[in-house]
């Protein structure tokens, strides 16, 4: 079966470009100027619309069980609405609990994806608890699993927490085996008590998640990150969610020093704020409640993170799709925001948010297609099978319309969520057509693909390792 993606702009990491894509099979056969390319093929008309890499969401939970329950997309229902939105690849985060071997806790989420998944994944491994054990499982993971980044936790206490010695032994293993450490900088133990002071206080909105993990805090921990990988023999470190100026300018530094220090945003950091969002009267704000947690409206935080994207101190924009409900789930920290389950979900709707960043002059297009699609690829050793519009790559691939507009809404968006944290939200683009290798499974904006055809991609070592 091949297909000729005929008369769109390419775009890739050096810009947009006229050209005709055939696909072959599962993957891309031949890039041509336009009008060159062969009779006989199915043509998709492609005119007036752009032709990227098909988007890679490096930050998902999945079905993860946090805060007491469990984030309600399942594979089914997330990689299905990260499809429809254009998303060709999730990479999720296995988790390995205190006291679990870390193998058990990989196989369990190759149970849990299992025919599945809509589109391919691949996994990073969350480490709930340093040892020698796991340890050891971190090189068997690199060599054979094809799992060559491991996130720790400097925040919740009593979950995933790791403390600085475990995060120094993780890196040095990092270091020697070619892994990427991930790490959700925030300093837990002070929130902790900021949360303890807070609720003796009486003060139990969900406005209080926001200012009982204050920007310093983030700061701190992105900072104490980056010295213990500087000890660690400059192990490669991905700072996870970054929300704040001032965490933004320890990467920053450390990235003007040649350091081996990157980070991420998500589209939530960009956009939404403490007031507008965390703040909403009564219980409302629980539908924001996420960590790191959405910053003041009043400070720079949202104008640097879009110019860090566009300095690529800021590498990478993901999700973090965490979802939960309102009821039942978000409900739980009614009267107490400590027990507000923390998770926002946008699988959907990231390549449609940094595209409003191109028309809004806030980031060009190549800097849209590398920071959702081609850096996060490169990043975690998914390239060149995927990431770019070139022959050899699997055909995953976005036709995406300037022209169309995206409304979103509970009432019309696939995630398994029973709000939007973008309700009523416009965005002047529109993902038209889909290709997971090859497949065409969004077609004017109908889903065509199916549960299942999802493949677990093995990943290979970051491309930026030094
Ligand atoms: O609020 C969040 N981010 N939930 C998901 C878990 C994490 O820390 O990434
Ligand atoms: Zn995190
Ligand atoms: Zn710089
Ligand atoms: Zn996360």
């Amino acid at each position: 079966m091949s297909i000729l993606i005929k008369g769109g702009t390419v775009v890739g990491p050096t810009g947009p470009y006229a050209a005709d894509v055939l696909v072959d099979g599962e993957t891309i056969a031949a890039v041509f100027a336009p009008g060159r390319g062969p009779d006989g093929p199915e043509v998709i008309d492609a005119t007036g619309k752009y032709v990227i890499p098909g988007a890679i969401d490096a930050h998902t939970h999945m079905q993860m069980p946090f805060g007491g329950t469990e984030a309600s997309d399942t594979f089914d229902t997330g990689t299905r609405a990260a499809a429809i939105g254009g998303t060709t690849t999730i990479v999720d985060f296995a988790i390995q609990r205190y006291g679990e071997v870390v193998q058990d806790g990989l196989a369990a989420w190759h149970a849990k994806t299992a025919g599945e998944c809509h589109i391919d994944y691949g996994f990073h491994m969350i480490l709930g608890g340093v040892d020698d054990d796991s340890l050891k499982a971190m090189d068997q993971l690199v060599a054979t699993e094809g799992i060559t980044s491991f996130k720790l936790f400097m925040a919740y206490p009593g979950v995933f927490y790791s403390d600085d010695g475990q995060i120094l032994r993780a890196m040095q293993k990092a270091r020697e085996n070619g892994a990427m450490i991930m790490m959700h900088a925030e300093n837990g133990p002070a929130i902790d008590v900021l949360i303890k002071q807070a609720l003796e206080r009486g003060e139990t909105d969900p406005i209080y998640h926001g200012r009982t993990r204050p920007q310093e805090l983030e700061a701190e921990a992105t900072s104490r990150a980056i010295w213990l990988a500087s000890v660690a023999a400059d192990c490669p470190l991905y700072i996870v969610h970054l929300s704040a100026s001032k965490a933004l300018e320890q990467v920053k530094a450390a990235r003007d020093l040649g350091r081996n220090v990157f980070a991420e945003t998500c589209p939530q950091y960009l956009y939404l704020t403490l007031e507008d969002q965390l703040g909403a009267p009564g219980f409302e704000g629980a539908k924001w409640v996420c960590s790191t947690p959405l910053r003041s409206k009043h400070e720079s935080h949202r104008a640097d993170l879009w110019q860090g994207l566009r300095t690529n101190d800021l590498s990478v924009v993901s999700t973090d799709h965490c979802p939960f409900c309102m009821k039942d789930q978000k409900e739980m920290g009614l009267g107490d925001f400590s027990k507000i389950p923390n998770g926002i979900g946008s699988v959907e709707h990231r390549v449609d948010l940094l595209y409003q960043g191109v028309v809004d002059k806030k980031l060009s297009l190549a800097r849209w297609v590398e920071t959702i699609a081609t850096t996060p690829a490169r990043m975690f050793g998914l390239y060149p099978r995927k990431g770019i519009v070139a022959p050899g790559s699997d055909a995953d691939i976005v036709l995406y319309d300037p022209a169309g507009r995206t409304r979103i809404s509970v009432e019309t968006h696939h995630m398994n969520m029973d709000y939007s944290a973008w309700e009523g939200w416009e965005i002047d683009g529109r993902v038209d057509t889909v290709l997971s290798r090859g497949e065409v499974i969004v077609s004017g904006g109908d889903y065509r693909g199916r549960k299942g055809r999802g493949k677990y991609v093995p990943r290979a070592l970051s491309d930026y390792l030094l």
